[in-house]
């Protein structure tokens, strides 16, 4: 018996691995986090399976139901939202049930910012622009930040920023931020990126703020950088013609490195 950890992606139920659907269709129990995990994906457990919506549960009643599947012998398929490395409170499961000896796997998931990112159809890293990208948030009322991962320190290095949990701080974070990237400065917040009713707000850190109405409330990325803008940035050298790499060798003695920027 093991409990699976599954990332169920950001909304889209397509946007689950085939991995996680398959480890799902083999599970009699599953275990998923209602508040953002979409209903269709429960699709694909198999019939009769124990389907469990964590949302109003704590931990301790989550962990006695893996526990009472352990028992049993039965598979638990684990949901939570996105990816499972960032704000899953997959950590604190994995704590518990090694201390109970139950045996547990992680199938990663598509995090909310690559679905952000691909709905604006943007890359995030552009040459001479951006070469970072910080996943971060603010606090929140049960989480406060450590110190040191302050708005400010992030916005001083200029990477691109994804601003999770945080639409209802969007006053205060534009606050910090501009001194540091500039009024002008480009900002995309997409509402539950990849669902049917998502939206998305093009702004400055200087307008944002008057662009969002009361619908957007909760389940937003707020997209903050130079890179957003799509424009004066260099090409990569990676598909330079002139360029002589490893796959592409210039000469036949050619003394290729690996270039380490992009896929290929
Ligand atoms: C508890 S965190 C979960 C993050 C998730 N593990 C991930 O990989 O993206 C919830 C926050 O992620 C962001 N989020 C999750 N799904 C989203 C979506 N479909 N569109 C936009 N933001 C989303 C929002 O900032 C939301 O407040």
């Amino acid at each position: 018996m093991t409990v699976h950890f599954i990332g169920a992606g950001p909304g889209a139920p397509d946007l689950l691995t085939l991995r996680g659907r398959d480890i799902i269709a083999a599970s009699p129990v599953c275990l998923y986090a209602g508040s953002l995990v979409p209903e269709a994906v429960l699709d694909h457990c198999p019939e009769g399976a124990k389907i469990i919506n964590t949302a109003p549960m704590d931990l301790d009643a989550i962990i006695a139901e893996c526990e009472a599947a352990h028992r049993a012998g039965q598979d638990v398929a684990r949901l939570h939202s996105g990816d499972l490395s960032v704000w899953s409170a997959m950590g604190e499961q994995i704590r518990r049930l090694e201390a109970a000896g139950i045996p547990y796997t992680v199938t990663p998931g598509v995090p909310s910012f690559a679905a952000a990112a691909a709905t604006l159809g943007t890359e995030l890293t552009l040459p001479g622009v951006a070469q970072s990208v910080v996943l971060t948030r603010t606090p929140g009322r049960a989480s406060s930040m450590p110190d040191g991962e302050t708005l400010a320190n992030f916005g001083r290095t200029g990477a691109t920023l994804a601003l999770h949990l945080s639409i209802g701080n969007l006053e205060r974070s534009v606050d910090e931020l501009i001194p540091h990237y500039g009024a002008d400065c480009p900002v995309a917040v997409v509402y539950r990126a990849s669902w049917p009713d998502e939206k998305i707000i093009r702004a400055t850190l200087g307008t944002v703020a008057e662009n969002i109405d009361a619908s957007i409330s909760r389940t937003a990325l707020i997209l903050v950088g130079r890179a957003l803008a799509q424009e004066g940035f260099a090409e990569s050298r990676l598909y330079a013609a002139d360029y002589d790499r490893r796959y592409r060798p210039q000469t036949a003695d050619s003394p290729w490195s690996e270039w380490q920027h992009g896929d290929d």
